[in-house]
């Protein structure tokens, strides 16, 4: 017998979350049995909203069942937490395009995007025949926290404009609660106070833009900084990337 039927058989009576799968959760049953056992959050690797970037990180997933788990859990009353990489191998323009607009579409309750790190070394996608296949170059010369990346469509210098991009949209355009923002609040949130929390963060970054100016410039001074420091280590590209054909504010 499966854990939830237990725990709603003993009438355990225990709040719980847990990471969770999106092919699982686009069932709407499995939603509902694991509500009546008691969950009250699960935490997802949505990844991408891109069905290219799932098969190369071999998420065995689909965009749709991903979609389909969002609804199934706000529907039947469960919190999500969702996770999504910015800049895996194989990224582009479009794909992150793409991840925005899944976001939009199928709002998760709070989103954490985080930016690809190469700092686990053994991780399948920095094994030779990936590193080969997505043109993966890594340098680390012990100055930062974790290696430099560069890849045939994207480099680690690219993908902050990206990240900001995303904080930025979901909380302006109240798709999303931040996940770091708000992780202490994440176990107690209440859905009722959804969208009174959407409000608050809309203004709070509404507030933030006159300050935010000033770190345009410095942004864009890191970020020359970074670009020459990753060129320096990792000598020029070999491949030329294709040239934005969008603007991105940063
Ligand atoms: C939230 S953690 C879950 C913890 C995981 N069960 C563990 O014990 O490590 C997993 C998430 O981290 C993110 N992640 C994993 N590898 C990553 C990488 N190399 N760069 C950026 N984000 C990554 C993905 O969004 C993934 O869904």
């Amino acid at each position: 017998m499966g854990v939830c039927e237990r725990l709603i058989d003993r009438k355990v009576g225990l709040k719980w979350l847990c990471y969770a799968r999106s092919d699982d959760l686009a069932d709407r049953d499995t939603v509902e049995l694991m509500k009546a056992a008691g969950c009250v959050e699960v935490q997802i690797g949505i990844e991408s909203g891109d069905q290219g970037q799932l098969d190369r990180m071999n998420k065995r997933n689909t965009v749709e069942k991903n979609a389909r788990a969002l609804v199934n859990c706000r529907e039947v009353g469960i919190t999500t937490a969702v996770t999504v990489i910015l800049g895996y191998p194989g990224e582009t323009e479009r794909s992150l395009l793409n991840t925005l607009a899944f976001l939009k579409a199928s709002p998760p309750d709070f989103c954490y995007p985080a930016p690809f790190n190469a700092r686990v070394e053994y991780v399948p996608i920095l094994q030779p025949e990936s590193r080969t296949k997505y043109g993966i170059e890594l340098a680390n010369d012990g100055r930062s926290a974790q290696p430099y990346w560069r890849h045939a469509t994207m480099s680690c210098s690219e993908v902050g404009a990206w990240y900001r991009r995303f904080n930025r949209e979901l909380m302006q355009e109240r798709i999303s609660l931040h996940a770091g923002l708000f992780y202490d609040g994440i176990l107690t949130f209440d859905p009722a106070d959804r969208d009174a929390l959407l409000d608050f963060q809309a203004e709070a970054i509404e507030h933030d833009r006159v300050l935010s100016r000033v770190f345009v410039p410095i942004h864009d001074w890191a970020r020359r900084r970074l670009e020459a420091d990753v060129e320096r280590q990792l000598g020029p590209r070999r491949i030329t990337p294709r040239p934005r054909t969008l603007p991105l504010v940063s």
